[in-house]
């Protein structure tokens, strides 16, 4: 069985829920499932409820996070539309960045204004970078602020060829830009939204499949940096009820997704290995700690079935589909945290990459 080693797999996009949405999932449950998915860290949004946007805000969610979470993680702090950037100085030490969302999305943490925008780029200072949420025409707009700001950028979740050909210029002009890839957007077009209904709801939402073939295209030719989850869990009634939320879990799917990428000659192994958590670690200045890493045995061949998610919300849009590659251990910092089976970190183990944790 050929087992491979991937030191400290880092998803810098997932949504883990907790404090007023716990009934969607917890850090404690998706840190869990982040774990069983391979990963050593994750870095949650601040569209939580209430939203991660002023100092007191995030000192509550660290704590919280900080005496639940089974791995490593990272907060964002969120640029809110009444400009909040006066706290950036207060927590730009203990974010793992800055999170702008400019298109609408679940939350209510939405800047159209390209005057707010600039305000926020102009003011964060923060140890970590800005993440935008940023679909179509908008896209240009951040790039135009990266230009003048130079702040590092990361493209969260790009989907269309329109943005994918954008951002390979503007890479090529030299912007410090990063971009990251959802699974969903890889594996699913509108063409499965029949089968999937509302499974197959997230933002940005499933396009067509020459898009798909451009973020392909893309990132054979090395222009993606991230494959990351937007792990986004809302519950099965919520998702069956009239009106869904937009979003879908993926912690537990992304790498056997990838792997079987791999084995279908869709992109080679070690490419598909740093996407998974070299190049979030060089973005976000990280290094995983000694003894940090995941085995993952690449010749495993299974089917994605509910029954055996961590994921508190239960259900994958991939479900019935056939991947390879099993976790079989996780290690952060010389403990095995996963034996294949469980999780076998505590509740309280995992560490804030971004300053002391555990607020007093
Ligand atoms: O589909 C999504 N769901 N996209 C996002 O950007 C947010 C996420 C959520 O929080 O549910
Ligand atoms: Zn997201």
């Amino acid at each position: 069985m050929p087992l491979i080693k991937i030191p400290g797999m880092l998803d810098p996009h997932t949504h883990l829920r907790d404090l007023h949405w716990s009934h969607k999932a917890t850090f404690a449950s998706e840190s869990k499932a982040a774990i069983a998915g391979g990963y050593w860290a994750v870095f949650d949004m601040p569209n939580t409820a209430p939203a991660t946007t002023s100092a007191g805000r995030l000192r509550e969610k660290l704590k919280r996070i900080g005496d639940s979470a089974h791995c490593d993680w990272g907060l964002y702090f969120g640029a809110s539309q009444v400009d909040n950037s006066a706290e950036y100085a207060q927590v730009a030490a203990r974010a793992c960045g800055l999170k702008i969302y400019n298109n609408a999305t679940t939350g209510d943490l939405l800047i159209e204004s390209d005057a707010m925008r600039e305000r926020h780029y102009r003011a964060w200072r923060g140890r970590g970078i800005i993440a935008v949420h940023a679909e179509g025409e908008t896209v240009d707009s951040i790039l135009r602020l990266a230009r003048k700001f130079r702040q590092p950028t990361h493209f969260l979740h790009i989907s269309s060829e329109y943005e994918i050909t954008a951002l390979a210029h503007a890479k090529e002009e030299g912007l410090p830009i990063t971009i990251g890839v959802c699974p969903h957007h890889l594996l699913l077009t509108e063409a499965d939204l029949p089968a999937l209904s509302a499974y197959g709801l997230m933002k940005p939402e499933l396009k067509q499949k020459r898009d798909q073939q451009a973020l392909w295209r893309a990132i054979q030719r090395g222009v993606v940096d991230v494959i990351e989850s937007d792990h986004a869990p809302h519950t099965i009634a919520e998702k069956t009820a009239a009106a869904p939320p937009y979003g879908v879990p993926g912690l537990e799917t992304t790498l056997p997704l990838m792997m079987q990428a791999v084995a279908d000659g869709r992109l080679p192994l070690p490419l598909a290995c740093a996407m998974l958590s070299r190049n979030a670690q060089k973005i976000w200045r990280l290094n995983p700690p000694p003894d940090t890493y995941t085995l993952v045995d690449t010749d495993a061949s299974y089917v994605i079935e509910r029954e055996t998610l961590y994921t508190k919300c239960g259900w994958s849009p991939f479900e019935g589909m056939r991947v390879r590659g099993k976790v079989r251990e996780v290690w952060i910092r010389g403990q095995k945290v996963f034996d294949g089976e469980q999780v076998l970190s505590e509740a309280g183990f995992g560490r804030n990459l971004f300053g002391a944790g555990h607020e007093s």
